[in-house]
């Protein structure tokens, strides 16, 4: 009897609770899912799990990656690291069905013919989790049972929105058909989050390559929407103006990767150049200016001479061009979001800054220079960011927070980093602006 009067009374308790910190916004380790601003995941570059289907157009690189081994059903093309272990003969198959080309009466990048491709599991993070050892940290499966440790309910208030990493925003008025359609279907994604949790407005929450598809995404759309439906961006380990690492990325990747790359390694390079998003990470000119990013002997590149290094590497006219009318412009007329922003970047790590190969080889290791910064993104970036976006008077709400010591994946793998992340999105759920 006494029990039962207890257990009455401690429903009672909460669902008082619940109402009340419905009402008023209150910490939510606490209280529970009800107070809580739903949050979707915008995961780094390669996380997204791509699906394929082969039809008689593909024309294989060997007989044995056709059509008939496959079957015409959909398999997972990125990434199987399953199958892969089993039978490494089928690496170049999928290096080669990952590829894109250029489709110039679209305008617009696309799969080889013959490979259809679609993303697994979009509005889940369920395609977050990775069995390949050398990935498992760096997409945002720890963090994602951070949110649950506090709360947070996949497919109630916790949703992710991976996308297909090859592709990158193109500049407006430009054809971007993949960027298009995810950008519909992450209207559609916020939209639901928020009507099925009270109209609660969201909280995005990315990390590095994420945050240039979520900046992006906000920035095309209408300010009045943002508002309603955006309650905060919440981006990790991602300054603005790209940087120098891609264009290490690019100059060695005529060579053919040696047998000890990782699998992400071989797809980068295999994917020979033709992501669309590798262009779009390279050096700002509005941020690097006129800064010697790569040094030989002969001459220096800044990231105002971008073109002439991409030609001095081996990219066609074509492809040149792409970079100036697709990725540039996007660079340069970056703009901080509008809705409260919390930055969150590593710092204390080696990063690279300036590249030298001396005699102009650049199938040959550069000599190395290095800044500050998180091991991918450097300080400069991040700095650059705060003055941007910080510095805006259209930007309501802008916080950087900067974690001595902490690299890329650290961010969203090390233990303190996560409870720090976490500790900034319940911060982000209390506000009361926005
Ligand atoms: C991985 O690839 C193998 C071989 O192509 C295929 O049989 C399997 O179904 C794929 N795995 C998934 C999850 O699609
Ligand atoms: C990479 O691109 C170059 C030039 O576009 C081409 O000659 C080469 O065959 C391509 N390699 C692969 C593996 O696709
Ligand atoms: C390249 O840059 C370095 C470092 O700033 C400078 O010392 C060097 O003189 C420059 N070389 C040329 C060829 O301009
Ligand atoms: C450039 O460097 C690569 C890798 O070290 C080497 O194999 C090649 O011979 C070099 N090319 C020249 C022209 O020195
Ligand atoms: C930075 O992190 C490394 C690896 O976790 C650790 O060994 C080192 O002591 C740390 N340095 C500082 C200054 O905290």
């Amino acid at each position: 009897m006494e029990a039962q009067q207890h257990r009455l009374t401690t429903a009672l308790v909460l669902l008082l609770a619940a109402v009340l910190f419905s009402v008023g916004a209150q910490s939510s380790e606490a209280h529970g899912a009800a107070s809580l601003h739903p949050v979707i995941l915008l995961p780094g570059y390669s996380c997204g799990q791509l699906d394929a289907r082969l039809t008689d157009e593909y024309k294989p690189p060997t007989p044995g990656c056709g059509v008939p081994k496959q079957g015409r059903r959909w398999f997972r093309l990125w990434e199987n690291y399953t199958a892969l272990q089993e039978d490494p003969a089928l690496l170049p198959c999928y290096e080669d069905q990952l590829r894109l080309v250029y489709d110039r009466a679209a305008g617009d990048y696309r799969n080889l013919p013959g490979v259809e491709t679609r993303v697994v599991s979009f509005g889940t993070t369920r395609s977050f989790f990775f069995d390949d050892p050398a990935i498992k940290n760096t997409c945002m499966e720890r963090l994602v049972e951070a949110l649950e440790g506090v709360g947070y309910t996949e497919g109630a208030n916790l949703f992710g929105a991976p996308y297909d990493f090859r592709y990158a925003p193109a500049a407006p008025g430009v054809a971007s058909r993949a960027f298009a359609d995810f950008s519909s279907s992450l209207r559609l994604l916020v939209e639901h989050a928020s009507v099925t949790n009270g109209n609660r407005p969201v909280i995005l929450v990315t990390h590095s390559f994420g945050g240039l598809y979520a900046t992006e995404f906000l920035n095309r759309s209408p300010l009045p929407w943002r508002r309603r439906y955006v309650k905060h961006l919440v981006m990790l380990c991602l300054g603005v103006g790209g940087s120098p690492v891609i264009m290490q990325v690019l100059a060695s990747s005529t060579s053919s990767p040696s047998p000890s790359t990782t699998l992400l390694g071989s797809v980068l390079a295999f994917g020979n150049r033709s992501f669309a998003s590798t262009l779009s990470l390279l050096p700002s000119p509005k941020v690097y200016g006129d800064t010697p990013l790569v040094i030989t002997r002969a001459r220096n590149y800044s990231a105002k001479d971008m073109t002439e290094f991409l030609a001095a590497v081996g990219f066609t006219d074509d492809e040149v061009q792409r970079y100036r009318t697709r990725a540039l412009p996007v660079t340069l007329n970056f703009r901080g979001p509008l809705v409260p922003m919390t930055s969150i970047n590593g710092v204390g790590v080696p990063t690279i800054d300036r590249l030298i190969y001396w005699d102009g080889n650049f199938s040959a290791k550069p000599q190395v220079v290095n800044s500050d910064g998180d091991g991918i993104i450097s300080l400069d970036t991040v700095l650059a960011l705060q003055t941007f976006v910080g510095d805006d008077p259209d930007q309501r709400y802008f916080k950087s927070v900067l974690i001595p010591n902490m690299t890329h994946t650290g961010m969203i793998s090390d233990h303190s980093a996560l409870n720090r992340v976490v500790k900034e999105i319940l911060e982000a759920n209390q506000a009361t602006s926005s």
